[in-house]
């Protein structure tokens, strides 16, 4: 395999060539694989459709080595979310790096020019990264974004004026490259200067850091790069002058005069540079990518022009599906490893966040667009943890003015035909140079209803709550299925067809005041509905009671979902599925599919009594020979034991039942690899804490004197947020920062990775979403 030595972490293929087992066809035993091999970030495939390009590596080879690139390339959801969150083993100073050494040539004329990109908040390492990052948070507060909003607005409504009547844009030239910038210069506070300039200096910038130039681009680009970091240098220099008002640098100015040593000169100045290309190319390329995404999906793009309050949830979904950074990168700083791979230390990383988030492990049917996706704001556009996109709250408000406003004035807007949609080429940023859009002047809605120029949405800082985002349904039918058990099926109001969904996917149904998940158990061939069944539970929490005794056909009810935490693994041999009774719906879906492809599967089905046993029908209709019942009531007992003997590493076993037979499952099969037993699991994320001995604390608001009660098994930040008190959240696991308090009085036992060891002992400051108090009391400067 062909090496590109001066990229190569070890300056070598990372393989003992000739040692490896003959699992690989290459003559010398190294097991790159041929997609691996192949891979090529800067081929116009992969720019055109990252996530796609790199299905096959998501499927059979989620961590590779790229010879091409010298990086380890990590494409799954879990995976690439670990590395984000491990700031310690997987530090970003590589984030910045060229990825194409620049040639002696170029490096003198950016040594004219004394270039000297340092570290900037997103390749720094710890401590001293969150240390700054703390200190410069201040700017992206929601009350400090939202002075931004009626300039977004104002300059938006000024843009589409320009061309409203033209009957065509291209949105790239005309709009979206020009007003992130200006936002961009806003938001640090830069006076607005020439804009053509800087859009030349930052494309330099894009290709010299991510790119692959030519020998004679790399002059020209240099020589760009280079007057982008005088251009930086100067603004800052008269920004010193009076660093009053609003303007992250100029906050920063003021922040150094407290903090020299964390905020020096030099990272003023690189900050200055590299927060015009954050700020900016992502969201310009973000709004294109939506914009494209949305025209291409019409129904999604009618809905939203219908009822602007879908907009911010689209935004969401666009960034998951389409975001602008698709992969970014990390080192490891000791021998690891991900996903099961070895990674040496110093081995560079490539994460692709735009695979990850079409991971179907992770989404269900990533691959279409649903604004009702619950899950969508858990993409990774932004990153995650520690470093996790300082700026995503400002872009996503100009993502949703630019959306509200089109979708307002131009909503009979279609993509011009036969457009060819190019891309830079460059392994992070992605977005088209172009977006040509057309539509019939005569139809314009200002021209009869010139009030909608006038109206606006409210704007609220942040990812939509996850808890806004539900699919309104209406139920089709209730049937009896079983004893105690009734069959539902949903239909969206409109007819329209659900998101497809995999066997072992589940809905979360809202009623009432209960939030309660059920199996998918229809035929997923019938795309307009969704079946459910449900165990009325009489000693259950009540959700089942209240579904059984109060819904009725008519009735209309919020769902979330399709998701689906129990996926089956098609490519075993063998399967054996186990169902202890409702925990039938998952198997039976599952051994449809298993039949549809013709797989080697029986079913186990315990159960009291046959006519408490839902499904009988179907299994005699769809599985006959294949099913064994087990009812109690007939003294047929399952016996767990000489099924799992038949099983080896080539079975699947996929059971969903009480607790017990899962439990006797997961010993039969300790002999067995981890991947053959798996089990359906509402489970919470595991938690490193005990917290079974967890008390509650009072959390006393020293602004108001309000005192709010943290119960065990809930955080001070949702204790918080439950009393209407607004802290900042991100990760809510303890990495982010976001939703640190001050401490003034008490103890606090810290859970969190993000204050030093130090400022733990100090107790002066609290990080809500995991922390918890030692004292009964803690007093917060809230
Ligand atoms: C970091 C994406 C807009 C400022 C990042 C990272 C990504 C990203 C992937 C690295 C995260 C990591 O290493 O975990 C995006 C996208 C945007 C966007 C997709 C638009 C859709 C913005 C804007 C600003 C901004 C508008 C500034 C106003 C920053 C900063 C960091 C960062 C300061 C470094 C944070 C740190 O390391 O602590 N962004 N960004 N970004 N972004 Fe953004
Ligand atoms: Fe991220 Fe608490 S540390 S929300």
């Amino acid at each position: 395999v062909l090496i590109n030595k001066a990229e190569t972490p070890a300056g070598v293929c990372p393989f003992a060539h000739g040692a490896m087992a003959p699992a690989t066809t290459d003559p010398h035993g190294c097991p790159v694989s041929s997609g691996a091999e192949a891979f090529d970030p800067f081929d116009s495939a992969y720019q055109a459709d990252p996530a796609e390009v790199l299905r096959w590596s998501r499927d059979d080879e989620p961590v590779f080595f790229s010879p091409k690139l010298g990086y380890w390339v990590v494409t799954r959801y879990d995976d690439v979310k670990a590395v984000f969150r491990d700031n310690t083993v997987f530090s970003p100073a590589n984030a910045l790096e060229k990825i194409t050494p620049s040639s002696s040539e170029a490096e003198s004329i950016l040594k004219k020019y004394n270039y000297g990109m340092a570290r900037t908040l997103v390749n720094e390492d710890e401590p001293a990264h969150l240390e700054r990052r703390r200190a410069l948070m201040f700017s992206f507060a929601p009350e400090e974004l939202l002075h931004h909003e009626p300039m977004v607005r104002r300059l938006t409504r000024e843009y589409v004026n320009r061309f409203v009547n033209e009957g065509k844009a291209d949105l790239v030239n005309e709009m979206l490259w020009e007003i992130p910038l200006t936002v961009a210069l806003h938001f640090l506070g830069v006076p607005e200067e020439d804009m053509g300039t800087l859009r030349e200096y930052s494309i330099a910038h894009t290709v010299n850091t991510w790119g692959r130039p030519t020998p004679e681009q790399q002059l020209k680009v240099a020589d760009s790069v280079g007057k982008f970091w005088n251009y930086a240098g100067k603004v800052l220099e008269k920004m010193r002058d009076d660093p009053s008002g609003h303007g992250w640098m100029k906050y920063a100015i003021r922040r150094q005069k407290e903090l020299p040593e964390v905020i020096t000169d030099s990272y003023l100045h690189s900050m200055m540079m590299a927060g015009i290309v954050a700020a900016h190319e992502t969201t310009a390329h973000a709004t294109a990518n939506a914009l494209r995404l949305l025209l291409e999906n019409r129904s999604t793009w009618d809905r939203i022009c219908q009822d602007a309050s879908l907009i911010p949830q689209a935004v969401e979904e666009c960034l998951r599906h389409s975001g602008s950074i698709v992969a970014w990168r990390r080192v490891a700083l000791e021998d690891t490893e991900v996903g099961g791979v070895k990674i040496p230390k110093g081995g560079k990383l490539l994460i692709a966040n735009a695979s990850a988030n079409h991971d179907e492990r992770y989404f269900e049917d990533p691959d279409s667009i649903d604004i009702f996706r619950d899950n969508a704001s858990e993409h990774l556009s932004f990153g995650y943890g520690s470093h996790q996109c300082l700026g995503k709250n400002l872009a996503r408000m100009e993502m949703c003015i630019f959306l509200e406003e089109l979708t307002k004035r131009l909503p009979h807007m279609r993509l011009s035909d036969n457009q060819d949609f190019k891309y830079l080429p460059n392994i992070a940023f992605r977005g088209p140079e172009n977006l040509f859009v057309e539509w019939d002047v005569s139809l314009n809605p200002e021209k009869t209803a010139p009030e909608i120029l006038e109206t606006s949405q409210a704007i609220k800082i942040g990812a939509p709550s996850k808890e806004a985002v539900f699919r309104e349904v209406v139920i089709d039918q209730i049937r009896h299925e079983a004893d105690n058990v009734i069959g539902i099926t949903l239909k969206n109001q409109d007819g329209s067809d659900f998101p497809k969904w995999s066997p072992g996917a589940h809905i979360d149904l809202m009623v009432g005041e209960f939030t309660r998940k059920y199996s998918l158990c229809g035929y997923n061939d019938t795309p307009n509905t969704l079946d459910v069944a449900v165990l009325r539970e009489e000693n259950g929490r009540g959700g089942s009671r209240y579904i059984h005794d109060t819904l009725k056909q008519g009735d209309t009810l919020k769902i979330k979902g399709p998701k689906n935490n129990f996926r089956l693994d098609e490519k075993a041999e063998r399967y054996i599925l186990i169902a202890g009774g409702i925990g039938i719906t998952p198997i039976l879906t599952m051994a449809d599919r298993l039949a549809g492809l013709g797989k080697d599967y029986c079913i186990h089905y315990a159960g009291s009594t046959r006519s408490s046993m839902a499904f009988l029908n179907r299994l005699e209709q769809d599985h006959a020979g294949r099913c064994e019942l087990y009812p109690k009531s007939e003294d047929r007992r399952a016996d767990l034991k000489t099924l799992v003997s038949a099983a080896d590493a080539t079975t699947r076993i996929y059971v969903c039942g009480p607790d017990r037979m899962i439990e006797t499952l997961e010993e039969l099969c300790e002999h067995l690899p981890e991947d053959v037993l798996h089990f359906e699991h509402f489970a919470a994320k595991t938690e490193s804490y005990d917290t079974s001995q967890d008390k509650a604390f009072e959390l006393v608001l020293a602004n108001s004197g309000m005192v709010v009660t943290v119960e065990p098994g809930q955080t001070a930040l949702n204790a918080l947020k439950a009393a209407g008190v607004e802290v900042e959240s991100d990760c809510e696991e303890g990495l982010c920062g976001n939703c640190e308090v001050e401490v003034l009085e008490g103890e606090i036992d810290h859970r969190d990775n993000v204050l030093a060891r130090s400022e733990k002992s100090e107790n002066k400051r609290m990080v809500t979403c995991c922390s918890r108090a030692k004292t009964h009391s803690v007093k917060v400067a809230l």
